[in-house]
């Protein structure tokens, strides 16, 4: 955990926010103590955060200046006094025999250079039979070989995870208790809740020529996964629960839950990374042995763990987890050096409240906090419209940040997040920064809400969300500029107009140039446009005339197809054309004509009145035509003999579908022109089964029937834009 400091055992009053930043010390350190212990409040006993770990470490670092630079300031309950947090009154209090300990942080290569130089005197101190003093006068830099000069230190290097610290005591390879680290001294017995955890074993594996240890105390880091840190918010989302701010407050509240049966409904994890006591069998001499020993007894140890030597291999140890950290499955907010030798780790020792053999090395800060200034809309490639954070500018993770996703209307309401609210603003790797969360103890008098805009802030066009859909969308469809490459993409695709040779970094050009507004624009280019384009030689221009030669004698299918109405897939599309036979009456076709039609429902129906409702769509079409792009047009078919995309196919149900009743899945399997029997021949299409299939799904195996699960019908359907 990275706040340092205690656990306020009770709500602590707000400071004055003037006080804060006082220029008198005596009132700024009283500040700055009150408004640690209220965010540790929030912490620790309500495991939900008010601020970034970074806005904490901020406000801690500002306290140790001040006292370090007014001794007399300094009182034995200031949060910078303690090791860890109290224990909480709800558990019964263990004693560490061993105390637990933390680790000294370093930010930057030189912290780390500078550890390993200290590591490496202390060593050469300890051979020339000098012991270690911390207070003792600067090292004599010619008592330490340079790094060149002298035999690399062997370290561990391990994973730092973002969980909380816990001991678990086996006694002759039984599980017997697991403590939190509390204070470090003492912790709270969690025994019950721990032995909810599946990972960890409550009976150790004997290993072959290591007799099992009297007792055993494996210090390790309990943890939540990410994605099931998600199901768990999903969950509580669902049930109206609270949710969490992050998988490490969801880890500390379910561990600390004093009902076990609610913890053992939480999908902690477990990874041990060091040793308490030890009675029966002697300490591996390595770091690396040991855990190799606990893999062998049953412990869950991470595989990302490796001995690399000297500064160097950590560096590169840093650097390598450095850009696997956002994919790995659990949070991390560093990584821990370790020195390798038993041996050598009892030579360094300890200084006050961490070893001098070991060192984490943090990663920058992904979130930080910062104000929301306004939020604007953004379109994206679909017509999608993102609402999008103007911030204060703040640096995460090394970077400065003005923008960041909001994702959608819905998720700004369900964070409770105000224009003019101080916001926490998150950046994982390539991540685009997103907002997490408002912080309410800051939200100013005149905080106002977000009003989604009616019309485009690109073109104008209105701006449309469906009842069923989460995300709020331009309708401009061609004739908006942010929707341009994506719609001249669509249009040029093989199943559409198929202009070979119109690729993603052309359309890029075509349009950033302002060669290209609407696809009727590029029947227009010519030659000489064309061949001055970057990276485009005299053939791939004359090519590209070429194609789009060829595909001005398309279809009415291609070209509805092609023309990116929403809903409208290219089944639809045929369907459209089939129907009405015609371009000008599908324009003209009101809400009824549509729903004629045999596959289309209301919703599709709506997307594509909404689509021509908008002049500049007709007008698009309109210069298609005149630029010569021309397709077969003829009287509509009879309903009854539009070809529907599994028109002719037999499909069987069989099983429990997921999602679906069995009623639901038949007709929109029938909706789409399928025929669902109920029983299995060589001639069915293909079998959709759930669990619990039995003889159906048996003779589909047996006969070679393709069987697919009610995913990749579904997927199957919305493919054929049924
Ligand atoms: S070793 C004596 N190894 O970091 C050294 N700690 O500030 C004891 N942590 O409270 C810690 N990953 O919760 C160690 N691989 C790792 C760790 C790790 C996470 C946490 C632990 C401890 C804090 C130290």
């Amino acid at each position: 955990m990275s706040h340092p400091a205690s656990k306020a055992p009770t709500r602590a009053g707000r400071p004055a926010p003037a006080d804060l930043d006082s220029a008198d010390p005596a009132l700024r350190v009283g500040a700055l103590r009150m408004e640690l212990a209220r965010l540790n409040y929030a912490y620790y006993v309500e495991d939900d955060p008010e601020v970034p770990d970074s806005e904490y470490d901020r406000l801690f670092s500002d306290l140790q200046a001040i006292e370090a630079a007014h001794p007399d300031l300094v009182t034995p309950d200031s949060p910078t006094q303690r090791v860890g947090g109290e224990a909480l009154t709800a558990f019964a209090t263990v004693t560490h025999t061993v105390p637990m300990l933390s680790l000294n942080n370093a930010f930057d290569d030189e912290e780390v250079a500078a550890f390993d130089r200290r590591c490496a005197e202390g060593l050469a101190k300890l051979a020339a039979g000098a012991p270690i003093d911390e207070a003792a006068a600067p090292p004599d830099p010619d008592a330490v070989a340079p790094a060149e000069g002298r035999d690399a230190i062997a370290y561990a290097c391990e994973l730092k995870f973002d969980g909380l610290a816990m001991s678990l005591r086996y006694e002759n390879g039984q599980f017997v208790r697991g403590a939190t680290r509390g204070d470090g001294a003492t912790g709270e017995d969690v025994t019950d809740n721990i032995r909810t955890i599946r990972t960890i074993p409550l009976q150790l594996k004997a290993v072959k020529g290591v007799p099992m240890p009297a007792v055993l105390e494996v210090r390790g880091e309990v943890l939540m996964y990410k994605r099931d840190f998600d199901r768990l918010n999903e969950r509580q989302r669902a049930a109206d629960e609270k949710t969490f701010a992050n998988p490490r407050n969801a880890a500390a509240g379910s561990l600390r839950q004093l009902d076990s049966k609610i913890t053992a409904k939480r999908p902690l994890s477990f990874f041990a990374y060091g040793i308490g006591a030890l009675e029966g069998v002697s300490m591996p001499a390595t770091h690396d042995a040991l855990m190799d020993w606990y893999q062998a007894l049953g412990l869950p140890v991470c595989k990302e763990r490796a001995v690399v030597q000297g500064a160097e291999g950590l560096l590169a140890f840093y650097r390598d987890i450095g850009v696997r950290r956002d994919a790995l499955p659990y949070d991390i907010d560093g990584v821990v050096y370790k020195v390798n030798d038993a041996a050598q780790r009892a030579a360094l020792g300890f200084v006050s409240r961490a070893p001098r053999f070991a060192l984490a090395h943090k990663f920058p800060a992904q979130e930080a906090m910062t104000l929301l200034l306004g939020i604007d809309v953004q379109v994206g490639r679909t017509g999608a419209i993102t609402p999008v954070a103007r911030l204060e500018p703040v640096s995460v993770s090394g970077v400065t940040v003005t923008n960041a996703t909001l994702h959608n209307e819905d998720e700004i309401t369900r964070k409770d997040i105000l224009i003019g609210d101080t916001v926490i603003v998150r950046r994982a790797g390539d991540v685009i920064p997103e907002v997490v969360g408002a912080v309410q103890a800051r939200r100013p008098a005149d905080a106002r809400a977000f009003v989604m805009p009616t019309a485009c802030p690109v073109c104008g066009s209105a701006i449309e969300r469906l009842p069923d859909e989460a995300v709020a969308r331009c309708t401009g469809g061609l004739f908006c500029p942010a929707q341009r490459k994506q719609a001249l993409w669509h249009f040029a695709q093989r199943r559409a107009l198929d202009i070979d040779g119109l690729g993603d970094k052309i359309i890029d050009q075509l349009v950033e140039q302002q060669l290209v507004r609407t696809p009727a624009d590029l029947f227009k280019l010519g030659f000489g446009t064309l061949a001055a384009l970057d990276r485009f030689a005299d053939k791939s221009a004359q090519n590209l005339l070429d194609s789009l030669e060829k595909a001005r004698h398309t279809t009415l299918p291609r070209f509805i197809f092609a023309l990116g109405i929403r809903q409208v897939g290219e089944s639809t599309a045929k369907a459209l054309a089939q129907h009405f036979g015609n371009m000008d009456a599908i324009i003209a076709a009101d809400l009824d004509a549509l729903l004629a039609v045999r596959d289309i429902g209301p919703i599709v129906a709506e997307s594509i009145l909404t689509f021509f409702a908008q002049p500049h769509n007709v007008e698009v079409i309109e210069q298609l035509r005149a630029s010569g792009v021309e397709w077969a047009e003829g009287e509509g078919l009879a309903q009854s003999q539009v070809s529907l995309p599994l028109s002719g196919k037999t499909v069987v149900l069989t099983g429990t579908l997921p999602t679906l009743s069995r009623d639901d899945a038949k007709a929109r399997l029938e909706a789409a022109g399928a025929k669902v029997a109920g029983s299995v021949s060589s001639k069915t299409s293909f079998v959709v089964a759930g669990s619990d299939a039995g003889s159906k799904l048996a003779k589909a195996e047996s006969l070679g029937v393709e069987v697919i699960d009610e995913a990749a019908m579904l997927a199957r359907l919305a493919e054929l834009g049924a």
